[in-house]
């Protein structure tokens, strides 16, 4: 079995993407790390930010785990704007952390998005895609999600339990 993490970037610690990522780690005992109890600056080119909890938090993951689902909500049709700062922080990894950058090449990704829509953009995903090919990581798959009325819909459980055996 994989040792994964389910990486929640919303901007609602316990709103509808916490809600899937929850069915998602009940599923497959994944721990959820909440990006939002986390301080995280910006890319910053002089490393102004190296200090905050970045580092500690990347070294965790790529020392603790072999995959790591991104779950973000759909925030003006891509990632949340904590998992893209996220993403630019990897930057450091290739700069001034660079064992860190090694040992995430190998490791593997998946993707859960969580949308108002059931529909997703074309291309949604493909930042992620790509980030994974750059870092040496095996992009495993995505699933897009949806909420509701507070619910998570009966076909959206049906493929997020496609998607927990998938990934174990
Ligand atoms: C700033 C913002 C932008 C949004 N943009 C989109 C969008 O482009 N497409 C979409 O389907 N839903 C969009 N939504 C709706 C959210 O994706 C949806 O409500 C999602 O379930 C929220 O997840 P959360 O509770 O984890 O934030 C947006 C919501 C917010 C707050």
């Amino acid at each position: 079995m994989k040792k994964g993490v389910i990486l929640l970037g919303s901007s609602n610690s316990k709103g509808d993407t916490y809600a899937v990522s929850k069915y998602l780690s009940d599923r497959t005992g994944y721990p959820i790390i909440d990006l939002k109890t986390k301080n995280i600056g910006p890319f910053d080119y002089e490393f102004k930010n190296s200090h905050d909890d970045f580092l500690p938090l990347i070294k965790e993951i790529a020392n603790d785990f072999d995959l790591i689902i991104f779950a973000t909500p759909v925030y003006w049709y891509t990632m949340s704007g904590a998992m893209k700062i996220f993403f630019d922080r990897i930057s450091d990894c290739l700069k001034t952390e660079k064992e860190t950058g090694r040992k995430l090449r190998g490791m593997e990704m998946a993707v859960l998005s969580c949308g108002s829509d059931s529909e997703l953009v074309a291309g949604f995903y493909m930042p992620f895609v790509e980030s994974a090919k750059y870092l040496g990581m095996n992009y495993l798959r995505d699933i897009h999600c949806w909420v509701e009325d507070n619910k998570i819909p009966e076909v959206v459980k049906q493929d997020l339990d496609k998607f927990s055996r998938l990934i174990l």
